[in-house]
């Protein structure tokens, strides 16, 4: 177990986050296997319990940065077409198409479909958390309001069959977006991930089995 001495001007809670990160195996195991990110791993457990990057061929990545997701998405099928947006900047991805904007934006989500460059997704996938405010109402208002804002893309681009996958707060969707969520796809389950921190509230919801659109 590494220790840090607090140094001077550093907060014992940043202090603490460096250790924790320090003595994280999924913080080793992404520097060893070249993930610009732990979070990387949530996604390829989800993927092995859920089969969600099976053979797909176009995927949309919200809240990208600083790629660990995409990263997954592309060793897993080569040839896919991937999209992302984040408010922060990330450094280019080989076949990956970027935007940095706020996907709240009124104009994202055509703009996210121009840059995939087809017309269908397999999967719509959001890593997107709020910035807490340590308000537990407000921060979970702000992060469904992404997650809605989400299913309502995932339901313009996705292809029949195809499956939505998004970060939820403290414990799960409520009751009304999970209601919402059945309403378009045939299966929907919550699962936290191993790598995902005990500590931290983050669930996911994944929705699979997209019946389509009425036109
Ligand atoms: C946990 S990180 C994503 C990590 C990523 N899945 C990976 O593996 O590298 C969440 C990201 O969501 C982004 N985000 C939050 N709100 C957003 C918004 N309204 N529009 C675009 N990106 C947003 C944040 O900037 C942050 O980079």
């Amino acid at each position: 177990m590494k220790r840090l001495k607090t140094a001077k001007g550093r907060k014992v809670s940043s202090t603490r986050w460096l250790e924790r990160q320090l003595n994280d195996p999924y913080v080793k195991r992404a520097k060893a296997e070249g993930y610009r990110s732990r979070a990387a791993y949530k996604l390829i457990e989800l993927d092995e319990r859920f089969g969600l990057l099976k053979g797909v061929k176009a995927v949309v990545d919200l809240g990208i940065a600083p790629g660990g997701w995409s990263q997954v998405v592309r060793r897993k099928s080569p040839s896919a077409k991937i999209a992302g947006i984040d408010l922060l900047p990330t450094d280019p991805l080989d076949g990956v198409a970027v935007l940095q904007m706020d996907f709240m934006d009124e104009a994202a989500p055509a703009k996210l479909r121009a840059a995939l460059g087809v017309n269908e997704a397999d999967l719509v996938m959001s890593d997107m958390a709020a910035n807490t405010v340590g308000h537990p109402q407000t921060d979970h208002l702000r992060t469904m309001a992404l997650v809605e804002a989400g299913l309502e893309f995932a339901t313009e681009i996705l292809r029949p069959g195809g499956a939505y996958v998004a970060k939820v707060l403290a414990g799960g969707a409520d009751n009304n977006l999970v209601a919402e969520l059945k309403r378009h796809f045939t299966a929907v389950k919550h699962a936290k991930p191993p790598a995902s921190r005990k500590d931290s509230s983050e669930w996911y919801v994944i929705a699979q089995g997209f019946k389509g659109r009425a036109d």
